[in-house]
Formats: structure tokens, sequence, C-alpha cells
């Protein structure tokens, strides 16, 4: 850690939280050089984008697309015509929307590339759809709504000779790439585990939110399309905007809310896929109808020679109660979701023998602490824990889209890929597979399937 510069000492206090407990009393270090903000493309280097789906992420993703100074807003795509009408208010009015037909925006030429920001169970057809018409894509997370879209995904972006970058932004961060060089650097010697938890407490974080009271199906919402590849159904708006909760159109807290997590530990770490999950919840507090749990925690095993810990539940006061803690031989790290600073804590190594040699005869005792060492005991003392600041010089979401827009200038692939998107996704979905199953899930490399 030569590079930074000590400056001030912070006291933080911390409560532990789902087994994960933050470092006390810690240096703060100086921050990182920040992730490099691109130079505003010039009018004929921007990429034209459109946007299908402009719901809670689609809003955000228009706004970070255009902090990136790299792209053209040419249309959005929706349902319902609320989200249209907020399209334009962001535009100035600049903006073409289309009302419930994503094919005619593919169709168009002059468009490069597509955001696709629509509930989960819409993903797979869309993406192949946008692939067909040779767009590049960003699609969000999590990639697929069952582990075998992403073949069909991955296989049809490759034949097409398209980028794609799945939207789990936070690897991205500084904070993200700052950890995986520390790992890679062997700064917290062997990782044997890694702790993580997305909590949250309120009726928002649960997926409850509001339906607007202008929502009219047949006049400014179109329920057939959203309901596309989806089971048939009557219209139901809670399903519209808490889908969330239902089966049919997501993977609740593991794909929702866990992919986030597995995509950084994926990165972080260096690793592809769990071989094994094994999970459990249920629904303990949200007795609102939802059909996915409200309460999950899995436990999966990487070939790599570590395992994690996940889990959600709705204490979100926790100091780690939205982020990642790494376990090493030599120190952990913790990453709070969305935070600028890693805490690093070292480790000590301790070994203290009275305990174990009280039984032998005295003689053989002195013996023993006589020799070598033995008598330190105290090998090495941990060193004071740091606060590492770290600071992106634009929020992740517009790095991540900063980086798709490079990828489909230059064709240099993206970081989230749609095979790094596809195996995120899988291994959350292998949590789901756990919890209905109530077995442990294997992973089969070979064939790219979850044994139950
Ligand atoms: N990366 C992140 O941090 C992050 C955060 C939130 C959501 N997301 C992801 O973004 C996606 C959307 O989530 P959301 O919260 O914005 O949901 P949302 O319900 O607010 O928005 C989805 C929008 O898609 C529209 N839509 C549905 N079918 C369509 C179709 N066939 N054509 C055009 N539009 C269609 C809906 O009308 C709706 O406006 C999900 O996959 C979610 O996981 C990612």
């Amino acid at each position: 850690m030569s590079q930074f510069t000590r400056r001030d000492f912070i006291r933080r206090g911390a409560t532990g939280a789902a087994g994960l407990s933050l470092l006390m009393n810690g240096k703060r270090v100086a921050a990182e050089p920040a992730a490099p903000m691109p130079k505003p493309a010039s009018p004929n280097d921007r990429v034209n984008v459109g946007f299908i789906g402009f719901g809670i992420r689609g809003n955000i993703l228009m706004e970070n697309t255009r902090k990136t100074g790299q792209a053209n807003l040419v249309e959005v795509c929706d349902c319902y015509q609320g989200h249209l009408e907020r399209a334009k208010e962001r535009t100035e009015g600049k903006i073409a929307v289309n009302f419930a037909q994503y094919q005619k925006l593919l169709d168009r030429k002059d468009i490069d590339a597509v955001v696709i920001a629509t509930p989960d169970h819409w993903h797979k057809a869309i993406f192949l759809d946008a692939m067909a018409a040779g767009k590049d894509v960003y699609i969000e997370k999590p990639m697929t709504h069952k582990i075998a879209d992403g073949h069909a995904m991955i296989e049809a972006a490759r034949r097409a000779k398209r980028m794609v970058q799945v939207g789990s932004q936070w690897v991205s961060s500084a904070q993200n790439q700052k950890a995986k060089k520390m790992i890679a650097a062997g700064e917290l010697g062997k990782v044997t585990k890694v702790v993580a938890a997305y909590n949250r407490n309120s009726s928002t974080g649960a997926w409850n939110y509001p339906i607007p009271p202008n929502l009219r199906n047949g006049v400014n919402f179109n329920w057939t399309e959203w309901l596309g590849p989806a089971p048939q159904r009557d219209y139901d708006p809670a399903r519209v905007f808490r889908y969330r909760k239902y089966w049919d159109y997501s993977g609740g807290i593991s794909t929702d809310l866990f992919v986030h997590l597995i995509n950084s530990i994926h990165y972080i770490m260096g690793a592809t896929m769990p071989s094994s999950v094994v999970s459990t919840g249920g629904i303990l507090y949200r007795h609102d109808g939802r059909e996915v749990p409200d309460t999950l925690d899995a436990l999966f095993e990487y070939p790599e020679g570590f395992h994690v810990t996940m889990s959600s539940t709705f204490n979100s006061q926790s100091a780690t109660g939205q982020g990642i803690q790494f376990l090493g031989t030599n120190g952990s790290l913790t990453l709070l979701l969305g935070k600028p600073f890693l805490h690093f804590a070292g480790e000590s190594h301790a070994e203290g023998y009275h305990y174990s040699i009280d039984s032998w005869p005295v003689a053989l005792q002195e013996q023993f602490m006589n020799e070598g060492d033995h008598r330190a005991e105290v090998v090495r003392k941990p060193p004071a824990p740091e606060e590492l600041a770290t600071e992106d010089s634009m929020d992740s979401t517009a790095l991540h889209l900063a980086e798709f827009f490079d990828s489909v200038r230059t064709r240099k692939r993206t970081g989230e890929d749609a095979e790094v998107g596809h195996r995120s996704a899988a291994a959350g979905h292998m949590v789901n597979l756990s919890y209905v199953a109530g077995k442990k899930v294997i992973w089969d490399a070979g064939s790219g399937t979850a044994l139950i």
C-alpha cells in the first residue's frame, strides 16, 4: 500500500450483521486515482441509442447515458404512456417515443445500440431480436430469467458479432477495481471465505412500488405486450409495477439483488461459476401475496478454493447490510455497496503454546519452549486497520455505460459481456433452484446446466 499517503484518523463505530463486522478504529488513506471520465465524443462519433423499457431503471440509464457524452438519445419504447411522457420531459421533447412496438425501434437503421431495461421475463426475446437486427446491446441484470436463456443469448451475440454489456455496474467502480488489484496482489493472503449481504427494510426495498393513479389498460398501457412471453393471465397492475414478487417475471432476491454481489465477487476473485449452491429461505415478514421469499440465505462453493455465504434480511442499519467482506489469511477487505472506500484489516498471526502443552511434564514443556521462537507467542501483530478511499469520476452506472459505448466504437469486448452476465445470473438461478427443491444444486460445467 505504498502508493497511499496517510491523511487522518477516523473513528467509525460499527455493528456486525449477518456475520459481518467492520473495523472500529481505522486510518484513512488518500484516494485512489479516479477512473478516467471519457472526453465527450464529437457529434459524428456518438453512438445512436434506443431504449426499450423506460421504468425505474430505464430512466436512470438515460440520464447516465447523457452524462457519458458518448451517445445520442434517439428513441424510447415502453408499454406505459406515462413513462414515454417522462422520457419526452427529460429530453426537452427531442426523443422519439414508441408505444409498445419495440421491433419498430429495432428496425431503424440509424440506431446503433439499444439499452434493454424491461422486466426479466422479456430479456431473452428482446435481446435475440436486437441481435437479429444487428444492434449492440446494453442489457440490464439479471441477463436471464432462466439458465437456458443464457446459452441462446451467448450464441446469438457470437454469431451476430455484436457487443454486449450486462448491467451490474458495481464492477465499474474504483472500489471494485481496487479490491480486485489488492486480492490479486496477495494483500489478503489466501481468501477462503467471502461473506455478502443485501438487506433492505422498507416497502420500496420489498418492491412494493407505487402504481401510477392514471394507469389504464387498453388506454395508456398495453398489458398484452407487457406480458409478452410470460404465461397468460388477466390484467393485474400489481404484477406490472411489483413484478419482482412473482416467479413468472423475476427470480426475486437472488436475481434482483444477489446477482450484483455475485457478479462483483466473480470479478474481484477472478472466479467464473460456483461448483455448488445450497440455499434456504422463506416469507418471514412480507405476507403480501408474494411468491418469492423475502428472506434468503445461500452458501456457494467455488472451485478456486473459497466459499461464499450470502444473505438478505430486513435490518438495513447494520454497517455491512449491503456489502461484501473478503476474508483472507492475512487480512480482510470490506466493500459497502456504493460507498467510495474499502476497509482493510490485517490479520494477526498468534501462536500461544501454553494451552496446548500444559498436559506435558514440566521439563518437556521447558525443552519445547526453549526451541526456536516458541516463547515469542505472538508471531505478528495486526497492522492498524485502514480505510482506503476510492473515488469515481462519475456514477458507476455512467462508467459502465461509457465502457459499452467505447466497445461499440472500438469493437473491444466489454468487461461484463454475455458470458460474464450469464454466469452471474446462472449462479443466482442456482440459489432459487436450491430454495425450491430444498436440495444442494451442482453446476455441471460440461453441459452448462445445474443438476438438482
Ligand atoms: N443495475 C441496477 O442497479 C438495476 C436497478 C434497477 C433495475 N434493474 C433492472 O432493470 C430492469 C427493469 O427494472 P425496473 O425497475 O426499471 O422495472 P420497471 O417496471 O420500473 O420498468 C420496466 C419497464 O419496461 C417496460 N416494458 C415491459 N415490457 C416491454 C416491452 N415489451 N417493450 C417495451 N417496454 C416494455 C414496462 O412498461 C416498464 O416501464 C430489470 O431487469 C431490473 O433487474 C437494474
